[in-house]
């Protein structure tokens, strides 16, 4: 993972600078909240896709975890995102904002510390089966139920959540598949590690409702690609037995971008590769980021 600059604290540094020390309350806690997001090369030059999303659910994941005053506003976060992609030089990148407890924070309390605010960036890299786009993934249903809503807060991107992940994406790899999917504590699908879901059934995408996911920007793009494709998009519960009847499945997210599902708990899905409508709404989701949809202008942040 290559990483020229990064901006911490309202200076750029050069990455192996970037260090926090160890006695540091966010990262024995968990306490830290961050973004994902991608710069993409277009013809017109580099934008950053949906960035004022990302940041605004940034600053939201800090409210709900309880930083209640980040110390840079989301103006001042939109021009160091920018100012750190043009830094780094890259074409296609990954954006990482992270806010993290620091100077104190030792009693379990964000008040006795302070947040502090990094922005990392690095080159482009293949999160989930993009080498093979067409091929689709192989996933399963995880024995790890997702957070409750009650227990964790789940729309906000807090460091601390993702040992979920951690534990069903690692005992999925461990099974010789590519993702979990996570169901809620009563059995209805909810997303996978760090992607939405969505199933295809004729002409209607169907996603889990937002009670215990993350409410992805992917998937909200994908559901406005799917409008103007003609396509029907439903929130609705889902659960285990309707994953494996689907014509398609696939999973969304920044980093993932649209990628189908091929099998779940080994059973083919649809035909078994990635399908027609997923295709349809993978070239969508390129043209727009590409700057090359009728959407892109809106969505694209050019550095
Ligand atoms: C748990 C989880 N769900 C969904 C998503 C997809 O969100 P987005 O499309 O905003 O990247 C992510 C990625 O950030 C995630 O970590």
């Amino acid at each position: 993972m290559e990483s020229r600059f990064t901006w911490m604290n309202g200076r750029m540094v050069p990455t192996d600078q970037a260090t926090i020390p160890f006695l540091t309350a966010g990262f024995h806690y968990g306490i830290a909240v961050f973004e994902g997001i991608r710069a993409y090369k277009t013809d017109t030059g580099l934008a950053v896709f949906r960035l004022r999303e990302h940041l605004l659910r940034f600053e939201h994941s800090c409210k709900i975890l309880g930083f209640l005053d980040l110390p840079y506003s989301l103006d001042e976060l939109t021009e160091a995102v920018s100012a750190t992609v043009r830094e780094n030089g890259y074409g296609d990148c990954y954006i990482r904002p992270l806010v993290w407890l620091a100077d104190g924070g030792w009693n379990l309390t964000l008040d006795t510390g302070k947040p502090h605010v990094a922005i990392a960036v690095w080159q482009e890299s293949v999160y989930l089966g993009q080498r093979s786009p067409n091929e689709g993934l192989r996933a399963c249903v995880s024995s790890y139920p997702r957070h409750h809503p009650g227990a964790m807060m789940t729309k906000a991107k807090i460091s601390g959540n993702y040992v979920n992940s951690y534990l069903a994406k690692t005992d999925a790899h461990r099974q010789g598949v590519d993702e979990a999917i996570l169901l809620d504590a009563d059995g209805y699908v909810t997303e996978c590690t760090g992607a939405n879901l969505y199933l295809v059934r004729g002409n209607t995408l169907v996603t889990p409702p937002v009670d215990a996911i993350l409410e992805g920007i992917t998937r909200a793009t994908v559901a406005d690609l799917a409008a103007d494709l003609g396509l029907s998009v439903q929130e609705a519960r889902l659960t285990r037995d309707h994953l494996y009847v689907a014509d398609e499945a696939f999973v969304c997210g920044t980093a993932a971008e649209i990628v189908g599902i091929r099998e779940i708990d080994r059973r083919p899905i649809g035909t078994g590769q990635t399908g027609p409508i997923t295709m349809a709404l993978r070239e969508a989701y390129q043209s727009a980021v590409r700057g090359r949809h009728a959407r892109s202008g809106g969505w694209l942040h050019y550095v």
